[in-house]
């Protein structure tokens, strides 16, 4: 089975010996190629369970790969891949995507589910934290535009309380949200750029 690209062995090879300064994107952008097999070019993710990572905040995408590595967020595929980043390769990393460019994801939302989602957000205050049209801020995440389906099982995992690197935030948010709510939630995000 081959999960990863041959470009994987070069960039393993780039990690270990790279002197890498604090956040270079350009540094960061080199590392990242093994990173697209599933993240996508730049970032942009065209499977809809891995997330876009391009014009996320660099402080969460820092923060994700920390808890990655030291198993507070655990993810059969993610796992691993975070076993062998140093710190500087996870600033530079978080640097390089948080200046890609997020481009449209192409899931085909519905628009009354759409309007019930926005209605929900705003009823639910999640912009008091995520900021308005869901652009994040430091380890608050960007949720806009992101992957439709992606941010359904992040919610459900929440609720389920199969993730829990969030200092119990999106916990007890996401406990109040029926799998309705999730969904109405999830197109509405999507279509946010
Ligand atoms: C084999 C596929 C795969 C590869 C290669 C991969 N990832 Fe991931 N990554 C995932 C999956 C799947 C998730 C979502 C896990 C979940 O559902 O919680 C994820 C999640 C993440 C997240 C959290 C995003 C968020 O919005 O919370 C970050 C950050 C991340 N990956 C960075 C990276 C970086 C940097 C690399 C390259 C060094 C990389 N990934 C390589 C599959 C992969
Ligand atoms: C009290 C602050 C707060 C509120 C309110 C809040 N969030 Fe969050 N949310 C966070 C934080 C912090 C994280 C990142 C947790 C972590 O570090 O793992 C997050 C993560 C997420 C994620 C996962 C993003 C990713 O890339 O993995 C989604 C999706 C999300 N929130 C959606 C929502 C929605 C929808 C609402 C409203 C129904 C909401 N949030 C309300 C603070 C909040």
């Amino acid at each position: 089975m081959r999960l990863v690209p041959p470009a994987f062995a070069a960039a393993a090879a780039l990690w270990l010996g790279s002197p890498a300064s604090a956040q270079d994107a350009e540094a960061g952008g080199r590392k990242a190629a093994v990173c697209t097999a599933c993240h996508g070019p730049g970032g942009n993710s065209a499977q809809p369970l891995y997330p876009s990572l391009a014009g996320q905040t660099a402080r969460y995408v820092y923060l994700q790969l920390k808890d990655f590595k030291e198993g507070r967020r655990t993810d059969t595929l993610m796992t691993p891949m975070a076993q062998n980043l140093t710190r500087d390769d996870m600033l530079d990393l978080a640097a390089f995507f948080a200046a890609q460019e997020l481009r449209p994801a192409a899931f085909k939302t519905d628009p009354p589910r759409v309007a019930q989602g926005a209605a929900k957000a705003a009823e639910t205050l999640c912009t008091m934290c995520h900021l308005g049209g869901f652009k994040g801020q430091n380890e608050i995440p960007r949720v806009a535009g992101q992957q439709h389906d992606y941010i359904v099982k992040q919610l459900q995992d929440f609720k389920a309380g199969r993730r829990k690197n969030d200092a119990g935030s999106m916990t007890s948010v996401s406990k109040t949200l029926s799998d309705d709510d999730i969904e109405n939630l999830a197109q509405y995000l999507t279509t946010l750029y």
